[in-house]
């Protein structure tokens, strides 16, 4: 069974550290500088700019193809000296007249900011990438221009702003993101339910401070970020029976995708059940003797977010089996107190784990006497 931990980059809490981990996960075509190992350990300031720049994760934002079809990255140079060289500064609409004042400028007035900032992978990063973007991209290449912001701080719209409040349209903010980080995960942000009822890039990331180990999310967390608004299925998974979640070894992204899919509910595969091979393999079969409903829909007999029966059923035996199997070759009567261990009647069908006491391949069978699932 696979588990999936959400946490190995916490114990590398260094934004260079997060970002060396990064560089599976993104672009295998861009070049990956190897970086001397024993650099990563020695004190930051004996470290140049170039020598950040060159730990750095590898993107796809130099992909020449990608780069063709995106209006709003420049050409791609021959050959990039680093992969952050693409960062650009975005039209602001709002705006239309403005010109880049470089970060210096910016920090003039926002130091609290910039020093939240200086942590996270973004202002870092843009910053070590200095050399070839310009020293506008640490905060120009998300927030636009800034000249007419700067003359007049105080007029809405000016700026680049990422807020459900803010003057910048939703359309805009995410625009800014999806230049550099449209495709892959994000295929299907567009139409997506998310999209559709309004959600910002920000409702689930902020940039502006290292607040999770990874994903520059709003939350510590990435379950933190979905119960902000779905507190009603994170509650679920306070019952009796749940997936590990709570306890930190899973996360709604192990079966959801925020960021849109083809499949509702925002599943990551292609079906439900699909989904839950993913962990559960032993369940896919094949089985000589295959329980119908199994193979149909786990969710026929499981609620995924939490149950108060045991193992995630979703109701109890033999309960959940008499839904579906009445008048069978055995009794099969609606169950009393009656029936129950300590009653006038004992019925076996109550007794110990009731139906599943000889009906325990419940899943399928593979062995040849196993057509009703004894063995
Ligand atoms: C002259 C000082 C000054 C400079 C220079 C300046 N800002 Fe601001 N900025 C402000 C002030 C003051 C506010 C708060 C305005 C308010 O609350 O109405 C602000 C607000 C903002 C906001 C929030 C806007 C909103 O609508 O919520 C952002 C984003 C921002 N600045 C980014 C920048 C960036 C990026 C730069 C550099 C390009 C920059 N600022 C340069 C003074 C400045
Ligand atoms: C990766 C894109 C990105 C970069 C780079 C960036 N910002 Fe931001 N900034 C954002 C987002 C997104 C928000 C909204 C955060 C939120 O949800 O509150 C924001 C918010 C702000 C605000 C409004 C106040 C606040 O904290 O909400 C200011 C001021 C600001 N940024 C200044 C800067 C400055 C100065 C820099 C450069 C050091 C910078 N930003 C770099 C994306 C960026
Ligand atoms: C100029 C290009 C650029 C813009 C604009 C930009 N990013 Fe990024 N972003 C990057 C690069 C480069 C990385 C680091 C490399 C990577 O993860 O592939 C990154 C990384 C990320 C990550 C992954 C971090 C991690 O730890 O896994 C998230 C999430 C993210 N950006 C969100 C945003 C959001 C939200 C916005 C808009 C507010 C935004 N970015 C704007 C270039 C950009
Ligand atoms: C409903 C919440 C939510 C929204 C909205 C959202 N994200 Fe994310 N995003 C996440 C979570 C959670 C992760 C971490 C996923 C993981 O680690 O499996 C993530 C991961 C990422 C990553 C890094 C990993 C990757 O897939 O490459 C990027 C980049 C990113 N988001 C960009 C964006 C952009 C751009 C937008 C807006 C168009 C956006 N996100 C909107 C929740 C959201
Ligand atoms: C800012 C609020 C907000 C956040 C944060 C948020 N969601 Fe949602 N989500 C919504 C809204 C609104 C809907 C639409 C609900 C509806 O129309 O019934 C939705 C719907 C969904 C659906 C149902 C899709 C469907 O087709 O029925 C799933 C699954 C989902 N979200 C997963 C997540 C996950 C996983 C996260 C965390 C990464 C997350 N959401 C974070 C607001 C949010
Ligand atoms: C083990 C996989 C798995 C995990 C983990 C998971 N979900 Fe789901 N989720 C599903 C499946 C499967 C469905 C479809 C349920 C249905 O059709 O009745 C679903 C449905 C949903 C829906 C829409 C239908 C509903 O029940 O309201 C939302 C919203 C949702 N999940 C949010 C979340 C959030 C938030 C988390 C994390 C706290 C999460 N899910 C964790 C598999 C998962
Ligand atoms: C990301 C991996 C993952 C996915 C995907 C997943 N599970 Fe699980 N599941 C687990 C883990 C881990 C456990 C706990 C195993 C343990 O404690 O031995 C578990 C336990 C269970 C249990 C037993 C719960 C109990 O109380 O004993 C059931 C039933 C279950 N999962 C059903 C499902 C269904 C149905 C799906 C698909 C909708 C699914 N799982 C998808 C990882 C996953
Ligand atoms: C006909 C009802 C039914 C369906 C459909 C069903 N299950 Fe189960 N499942 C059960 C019952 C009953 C148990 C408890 C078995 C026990 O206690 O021995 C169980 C237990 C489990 C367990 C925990 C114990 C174990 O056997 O590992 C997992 C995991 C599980 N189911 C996954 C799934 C998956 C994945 C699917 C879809 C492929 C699925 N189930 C479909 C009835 C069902
Ligand atoms: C969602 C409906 C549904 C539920 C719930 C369900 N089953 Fe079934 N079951 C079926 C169907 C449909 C068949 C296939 C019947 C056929 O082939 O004639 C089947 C077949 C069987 C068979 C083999 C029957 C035969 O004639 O070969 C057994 C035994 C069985 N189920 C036991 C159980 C037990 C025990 C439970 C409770 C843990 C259960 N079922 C829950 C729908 C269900
Ligand atoms: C004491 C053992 C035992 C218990 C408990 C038991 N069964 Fe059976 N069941 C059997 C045997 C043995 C057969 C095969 C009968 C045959 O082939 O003639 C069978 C056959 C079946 C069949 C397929 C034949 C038919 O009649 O259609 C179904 C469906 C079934 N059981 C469902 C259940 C359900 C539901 C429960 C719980 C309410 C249950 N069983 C409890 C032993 C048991």
């Amino acid at each position: 069974m696979r588990v999936i931990s959400l946490f190995p980059a916490a114990l590398l809490c260094v934004v260079l550290g997060a970002a060396g981990i990064l560089a599976g996960s993104w672009g295998a075509q861009a070049q990956q500088a190897p970086a001397p190992a024993d650099s990563v350990h020695s004190p930051s300031s004996a470290l140049s700019q170039n020598d950040i720049a060159k730990m750095l994760p590898a993107t796809d934002m130099g992909a020449s193809a990608a780069r063709a079809n995106n209006p709003h990255l420049p050409p791609a140079s021959d050959s990039p000296a680093t992969p952050f060289d693409a960062a650009s500064i975005p039209a602001n609409p709002l705006a239309p007249q403005a010109d880049a004042i470089g970060a210096k400028s910016c920090v003039a007035c926002h130091a609290q900011e910039n020093m939240q900032a200086s942590h996270t992978l973004h202002v870092a990063s843009f910053r070590a990438g200095a050399a070839n973007t310009g020293p506008q991209a640490a905060c120009e290449s998300c927030h636009g221009p800034g000249s007419e912001h700067a003359k007049d701080p105080t007029a809405p719209g000016l700026i680049i702003a990422f807020t459900h409040d803010a003057k910048t349209s939703p359309q805009v903010q995410a625009g800014v993101c999806l230049a550099c980080h449209a495709g892959g995960a994000r295929q299907h942000w567009i139409g997506s339910i998310h999209q559709n009822r309004g959600l910002s890039c920000t409702d689930c990331h902020n940039p502006m401070a290292r607040l999770s180990p990874e994903g520059v999310l709003a939350k510590s967390s990435i379950n933190e970020v979905c119960a902000t608004c779905h507190q009603d299925i994170r509650a679920k998974f306070n019952r009796r029976s749940h997936m590990p979640l709570p306890e930190g070894q899973m996360a709604c992204t192990d079966c959801h995708n925020p960021h849109g899919s083809i499949t509702k509910p925002l599943l990551k595969t292609d079906t439900v059940n699909e989904t839950c091979y993913t962990c559960h393999a032993e369940k896919r079969g094949p089985f000589l003797f295959e329980h119908a409903p199994v193979r149909a829909n786990c969710l026929n007999c499981h609620d995924v977010h939490g149950s108060n029966q045991q193992t995630l059923l979703v109701a109890p035996i033999p309960m959940l089996c008499q839904q579906c199997h009445t008048m069978t070759r055995h009794p099969n009567d609606l169950q009393s107190a009656a029936g129950l261990g300590t009653g006038p009647y004992p019925d076996e069908r109550l007794i110990g784990r009731g139906c599943l006491s000889c009906h325990s391949n419940i899943h399928g069978s593979n062995n040849p006497s196993g057509p009703k699932f004894h063995k």
